[in-house]
C-alpha cells in the first residue's frame, strides 16, 4: 500500500497562500493582470488564491499533456486545451501547482509570450529543487521542497487524491 506522510496542512497552506496573495495584491495594484492556471492540478490552489486578492484580475485557463511516466514529466509537452482568452498587453501571472523539471513551466512561457502580453511571471504552489534542468525565475512560490512526490490540494498520482486536503509525500 502507498504511505501518505504529511507535508503541509490545510491551516499552512492558507497562510502561506494568503501570504502570496497579498504579495500579488500590492505588485499587481496598478495593472491589467490576468491569472492563468495550468489544469489540472492548480484548480484548487488557483480557486484560493483568488479569493484572497484584493485586486481586480481575469482568469483562464490551459492545459498542457506531457508523455511521461506517472512520476515524471517528459520533454515532450503539447497543449491540451489553448488560451481563450485575449493576453496581449496584458500581465499575465501562471498559477501552477508544482515545477518539477520546469519543462512544462518554460513551455508554457514560451507559448505565452508568443502572444506578446505586457509581462509573463510564474506564481507556483510547490517548487521542488531536485530535478530542475534549467535555471527558472519564479516569482511567487508558496513552499519549497527538495525531492519527493506530492499529493493532495490538487495534485494528483494517476489521477488520484487531488481532493485531498492537505499536501503529502506520497511513498510507493
Ligand atoms: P515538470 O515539467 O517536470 O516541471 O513537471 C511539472 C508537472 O508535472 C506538474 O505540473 C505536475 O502536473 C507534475 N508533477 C511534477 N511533480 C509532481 C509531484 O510531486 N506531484 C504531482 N504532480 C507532479
Ligand atoms: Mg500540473
Amino acid at each position: 500500500m502507498p504511505e501518505l506522510v504529511p507535508i503541509l496542512s490545510r491551516n499552512e497552506i492558507d497562510r502561506k497562500v494568503a501570504a502570496i496573495a497579498e504579495q500579488i495584491s500590492a505588485d499587481y495594484a496598478r495593472s491589467d493582470l490576468i491569472l492563468i492556471g495550468v489544469l489540472k492540478g492548480a484548480f484548487i490552489f488557483l480557486s484560493d488564491l483568488i479569493r484572497k486578492l484584493t485586486i481586480p484580475v481575469q482568469v483562464d485557463f490551459i492545459k498542457v499533456s506531457s508523455y511521461g511516466t506517472e512520476l515524471a514529466s517528459c520533454g515532450n509537452i503539447r497543449l491540451a486545451h489553448e488560451l481563450e482568452t485575449e493576453i496581449r498587453n496584458k500581465d499575465v501571472l501562471i498559477i501552477e501547482d508544482i515545477i518539477d523539471t520546469g519543462l512544462t513551466i518554460s513551455f508554457l512561457v514560451d507559448y505565452l509570450n508568443s502572444f506578446s502580453p505586457k509581462s509573463v511571471q510564474i506564481c507556483a504552489l510547490i517548487d521542488k529543487q531536485e530535478r530542475k534542468t534549467k535555471k527558472i525565475d519564479v516569482r511567487y512560490i508558496c513552499h519549497e521542497v527538495k525531492k519527493g512526490f506530492l499529493v493532495g490540494y490538487g495534485l494528483d498520482y494517476a489521477e488520484n487524491y487531488r481532493y485531498l486536503p492537505d499536501i503529502y509525500h506520497l511513498k510507493i
